[in-house]
């Protein structure tokens, strides 16, 4: 899928490394890219097809998003992240276009409910709202305008209740 001149695709196995690569660009220290490793090795947590790639026309790989299992209650939902952008690429829609492509995954994989936890200024561009306007709440204390959550497909009815991660997340 092409979305503002980023092309987007899912992951291959040839992928792995370029993705850690990314990843350690993006924050400032290893723990995005090692927990994507722990998330990879958790069969509960990965789901095939919904770990995006935005690379640039040059065939840079300039954006990341995941999309991994987590229940909401005892109702499976997506959490997305980690998402990354190397620095050099940052604000220019590579960000977007990789979890656009991630949701849109999803959203033919049959999946409904995702959360988010992350900038409150960007993830609501996407359609996340407040998760606590759903009676979704995190396990730990966080401001509410940073938990978010998202119905892919809104006439189907949401769960509420607590959001319990992968383990890898260690919450
Ligand atoms: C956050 C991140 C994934 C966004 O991707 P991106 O490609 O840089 O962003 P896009 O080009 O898709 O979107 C640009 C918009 O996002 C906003 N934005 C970018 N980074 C932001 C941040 N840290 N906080 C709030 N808004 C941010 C920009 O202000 C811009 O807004 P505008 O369109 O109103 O001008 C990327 O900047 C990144 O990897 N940052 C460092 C790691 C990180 O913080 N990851 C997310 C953890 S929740």
């Amino acid at each position: 899928m092409i979305i503002n001149s980023w092309t987007t695709r899912p992951e291959t196995a040839e992928d792995v490394e370029v993705i850690r690569d990314v990843n350690l660009a993006a924050f400032p220290a290893p723990h995005e890219a090692d927990l994507i490793e722990a998330l990879r090795a958790d069969p509960q947590a990965w789901l095939p097809g919904l770990s995006w790639l935005a690379e640039s026309p040059g065939g840079d790989l300039a954006g990341y998003a995941l999309l991994t299992r987590c229940h909401v209650g005892d109702s499976p939902a997506l959490a997305l992240g980690p998402c990354a952008v190397r620095p050099e690429y940052q604000r220019r829609g590579a960000g977007s276009a990789a979890i656009q492509a991630a949701l849109h995954a999803a959203r033919e994989q049959g999946e409904n409910l995702v959360v988010v936890l992350g900038h409150a200024e960007y993830y609501p561009r996407f359609g996340f709202t407040p998760a606590s306007g759903f009676g979704i709440h995190p396990s730990f204390d966080v401001e509410d305008k940073y938990m978010m959550a998202l119905a892919l497909v809104p006439e189907r009815p949401l769960p509420s209740g607590v959001i319990r991660y992968a383990a890898a997340f260690g919450v």
